[in-house]
C-alpha cells in the first residue's frame, strides 16, 4: 500500500513540481515515510555503505526524532510504483551557524540509487531536489563530501561545489 501524506518526514508540497514532472510514469518522488522500513530502505542504502537493518521499532524512533526537528532534515525517496519499493534516496540537512549572522548551510548526504536503476538520471534528480530544498530553507550554500570516484558525477550535476574530506585512518 502506498505511503500516506501524514507519514511523511516533511510536507510533499516542499518538493518542486518541475522535478516531479521529470520522472518517468513508473516512478514517484516523495519525502521519506515512517513506513519505508518495509519498502527496502536499508537494502537500498547498502549500495552506498554498510547499512544493517536496525529493525522497525528503532527505525520509527529515529524517524520520529528527525521529524521532531523542524525545518532541518529532508530525506527524499524515489519509489518504483509497481513494486512499491524504494529505488533512490538522498538527504539534505540544515546546519545553523553562529557565523554569517546566524547563517544556514545545507549538507547533502547519503545519495543511493539501486543498481538496476542507475544511469536513468535519478541521482541527478535527487541532487536537484535536495539543492532546491536547501535553497528554500534559506541556506547560503550547499556542500557535500564524496569519494574521488564520484567527483565526476557531482561535477555533471553542476550545481554543487565539492570539498576534500580528511578521515582518520582506522
Ligand atoms: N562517475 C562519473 N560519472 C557518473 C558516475 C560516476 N560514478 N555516476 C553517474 N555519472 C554520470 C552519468 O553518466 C550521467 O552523465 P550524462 O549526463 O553525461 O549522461 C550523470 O553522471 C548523471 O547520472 P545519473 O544517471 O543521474 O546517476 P545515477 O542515477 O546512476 O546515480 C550515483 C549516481 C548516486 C553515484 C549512483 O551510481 C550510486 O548510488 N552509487 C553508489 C552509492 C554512491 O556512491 N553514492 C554517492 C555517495 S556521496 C554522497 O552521498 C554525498
Amino acid at each position: 500500500m502506498p505511503a500516506r501524506p501524514d507519514e511523511f518526514l516533511f510536507p510533499a508540497s516542499d518538493i518542486p513540481a518541475s522535478v516531479k514532472a521529470a520522472l518517468g510514469d513508473d516512478l514517484e518522488l516523495r519525502p521519506l515515510a515512517i513506513s519505508d522500513h518495509a519498502r527496502g530502505h536499508f537494502e537500498l542504502l547498502t549500495v552506498l555503505t554498510a547499512a544493517p537493518n536496525i529493525g522497525k521499532d528503532a527505525y520509527i524512533d529515529r524517524f520520529e526524532y528527525l521529524r521532531s526537528c523542524p525545518n532541518t532534515y529532508y530525506t527524499v525517496v524515489i519509489v518504483h510504483k509497481a513494486t512499491d519499493q524504494l529505488v533512490a534516496v538522498g538527504t539534505v540537512f540544515v546546519e545553523r551557524k553562529f557565523t554569517r549572522s546566524g547563517g544556514l548551510v545545507a549538507h547533502i548526504e547519503d545519495i543511493a540509487v539501486s543498481k538496476k536503476m542507475q544511469g536513468r538520471k535519478l541521482g541527478l534528480l535527487i541532487i536537484k531536489t535536495l539543492e532546491e530544498l536547501g535553497r528554500q530553507a534559506g541556506c547560503y550554500k550547499v556542500i557535500l563530501d564524496c569519494s574521488k570516484e564520484n567527483i565526476a558525477f557531482y561535477e555533471k550535476c553542476g550545481r554543487v561545489s565539492w570539498n576534500l574530506e580528511f578521515k582518520h585512518k582506522e
